[in-house]
C-alpha cells in the first residue's frame, strides 16, 4: 500500500483533517440534530463530546502492522512477516465494549476508545487534538 503526502488517505492527512478541521469533528453532530442541541444547551458536555466523536466517527480508521514472529489471535495463526490491519473505526464501534455503539452520545461515560491508537505508538499529539477539538466544538456549537 503506497502512501504520500498528496494521498486523502495517508496517516498524516488523515490527521491533519482529523485535528485542524471543524467539519470533520462536526459531521456526527450535523446528522444528530438532538445531540447538537443537547451540546448547545449544556456546553459542560464539551469534553465528553469530542471522545464520543472521536469514537464514533474515528478520523482514522485503520492502521497496520507487519508480524516479526508468528502470532495466535483466537486460535487462528498469523505468519511472521505478515501484514496485519487493524479497524479502528470497526473496534470503536465494538459492541463487546461499548453499549449501543452505533448510538452517538455525547454524554457517554467510560469511553475508552482507541481514535488515537493503543501502546507503544499511542499518538503524540492526542493531548493537542483533543484541545483543538474541544475549543472548535466551543467557538462552533
Ligand atoms: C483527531 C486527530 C488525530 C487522530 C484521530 C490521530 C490518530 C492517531 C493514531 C490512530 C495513531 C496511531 C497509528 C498507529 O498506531 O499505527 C497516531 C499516531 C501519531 N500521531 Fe496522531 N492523531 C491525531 C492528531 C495528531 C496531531 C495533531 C499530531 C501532532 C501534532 C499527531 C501526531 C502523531 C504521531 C507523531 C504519531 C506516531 C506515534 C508513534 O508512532 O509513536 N497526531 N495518531
Amino acid at each position: 500500500m503506497r502512501s504520500s503526502r498528496s494521498d486523502p488517505d495517508s496517516p498524516s492527512t488523515l490527521n491533519f483533517r482529523g485535528s485542524l478541521s471543524h467539519p470533520y469533528w462536526q459531521r456526527g453532530l450535523l446528522r444528530h440534530p438532538e445531540q447538537l442541541k443537547r451540546l448547545k444547551d449544556d456546553p459542560a458536555f464539551i469534553q465528553t463530546a469530542v471522545e464520543e466523536l472521536l469514537r464514533y466517527d474515528s478520523p482514522v480508521q485503520r492502521t497496520a502492522r507487519i508480524t516479526n514472529t508468528e502470532v495466535e489471535v483466537d486460535s487462528r495463526k498469523i505468519a511472521k512477516g505478515s501484514m496485519v490491519v487493524a479497524a479502528i473505526g470497526a473496534a470503536n464501534r465494538d459492541p463487546a465494549h461499548f453499549s449501543d455503539p452505533d448510538r452517538l452520545d455525547i454524554t457517554r461515560r467510560d469511553n475508552r476508545h482507541v481514535a488515537f491508537g493503543f501502546g507503544i505508538h499511542f499518538c503524540l499529539g492526542a493531548p493537542l487534538a483533543r484541545v483543538e477539538g474541544q475549543i472548535a466544538l466551543g467557538t462552533a456549537s
